[in-house]
């Protein structure tokens, strides 16, 4: 069994330095392209042998050393009473987005069995199939980045509908937060009595908050929700974006491993949230379509920030970008294992 990832998040003692990519299974595999030809996303989602089957595709394929579950942040919202669809090029979109205190009241903490049952057991057969193989991740989208797109209906370059909401109906917001943060924490849990191995919280939006912000209207929910996922007993790894002005606020959600982006040094964050924490990333995603020296350049560079401490897990910044050569895939994970071959 493959457990270098799992003891990385643990900053136990490694081989060599773990890998594995946000976006793994995705629209860069010719393979996943064929099949969602035939399949739409959401039928994708919730037909939990073709998720399974997605999350299997780069691990046949490469060395990495650890799988996630192919699924999506919102489908999980269906289960609180909002209806979701994906559309065709832009994503996912909430048709009738959450705007008033009413519709907040509205909102339904489900029991864990009724969040996503399709990705729990597809959760339940990736990890049968893998088998060991490499450890499986489950994750969840994080209250502040599902209040996001709830507020908005759909991606936004601001959130400054959701924003204005934290000002103007400061109580809903509470109410909206603390709905999200037990039905997040009980979908986490779901995931690992299903067969997780680890845990990911993608707070991929929240670097648009001010740090003050941040600690008034989010920090608290996400300690909620990192403690619920904690008690499953696996270790829970919380990633943003743009958050390099808060590293230290960040340090304090007490996830067991922190992600970080491409726009700031791999070293400086570490030293920032503290080594009492594993590090996650932080190649920027557009190096991937660069000529080959560039990226060992810069793989080098972010294997160089890590200098070898133990709890460093290889990652992009952010997710895989759709244009990425499958090769410079391939020659990514092996520059990582080769270099960090510990003897
Ligand atoms: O990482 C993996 O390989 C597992 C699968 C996974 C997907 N989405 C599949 C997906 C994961 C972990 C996610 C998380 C997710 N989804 C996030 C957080 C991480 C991030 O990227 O910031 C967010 C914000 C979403 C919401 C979402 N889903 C958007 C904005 C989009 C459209 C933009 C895009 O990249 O396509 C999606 C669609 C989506 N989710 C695709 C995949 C493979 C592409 C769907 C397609 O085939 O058309």
């Amino acid at each position: 069994m493959n457990d270098r990832f799992l003891r990385a998040c643990r900053r136990q003692s490694v081989d060599c330095t773990p890998i594995w990519l946000m976006r793994q299974a995705g629209r860069f595999l010719p393979e996943y392209r064929a099949l969602r030809q035939r399949h739409p996303m959401m039928e994708m989602i919730k037909t939990p042998e073709l998720a399974v089957e997605v999350t299997l595709q780069p691990i046949r394929r490469f060395e990495l050393d650890a799988a996630i579950i192919f699924a999506d942040i919102l489908p999980p919202l269906e289960a609180m009473g909002v209806s979701v669809e994906f559309v065709r090029g832009e994503g996912p979109s909430i048709a009738q987005p959450i705007r008033a205190a009413a519709d907040i009241a509205k909102l339904v903490v489900p029991s864990p069995e009724e969040i996503a049952p399709y990705t729990q057991e597809a959760v339940r057969l990736a990890a049968r199939e893998l088998n060991g193989r490499v450890p499986l991740i489950g994750f969840s989208g994080a209250p502040f980045t599902l209040a996001g797109y709830l507020i908005e209906g759909g991606s936004s370059a601001d959130y400054a509908r959701a924003r204005r909401l934290m000002y103007d109906a400061t109580d809903a917001w509470h109410s909206l937060m603390e709905k999200l943060s037990l039905m997040v924490g009980a979908y986490l849990q779901a995931q690992v009595r299903a067969g997780a191995q680890a845990l990911q919280l993608f707070d991929s939006w929240v670097g648009v908050l001010s740090p003050a912000d941040y600690r008034e209207f989010v920090l608290p929910y996400v300690a909620r929700t990192v403690a619920m996922a904690r008690q499953a007993g696996v270790p829970v790894i919380y990633f943003s974006t743009g958050t390099a002005g808060m590293l230290e606020t960040i340090a304090t959600t007490g996830a067991d491993v922190i992600g970080i982006d491409w726009r700031v040094d791999l070293g400086e964050a570490w030293k920032r949230v503290g080594y009492g924490v594993a590090i996650q990333g932080n190649l920027d995603p557009l190096t991937l379509l660069a000529p080959l020296p560039k990226l060992q350049d810069r793989v080098l560079h972010v294997l160089g920030q890590a200098g070898r401490r133990d709890g460093h897990i290889f990652n992009l910044g952010h997710g895989v970008l759709q244009d990425t050569p499958v090769d410079n895939v391939k020659a990514l994970v092996d520059l990582v294992h080769r270099e960090t071959q510990r003897s």
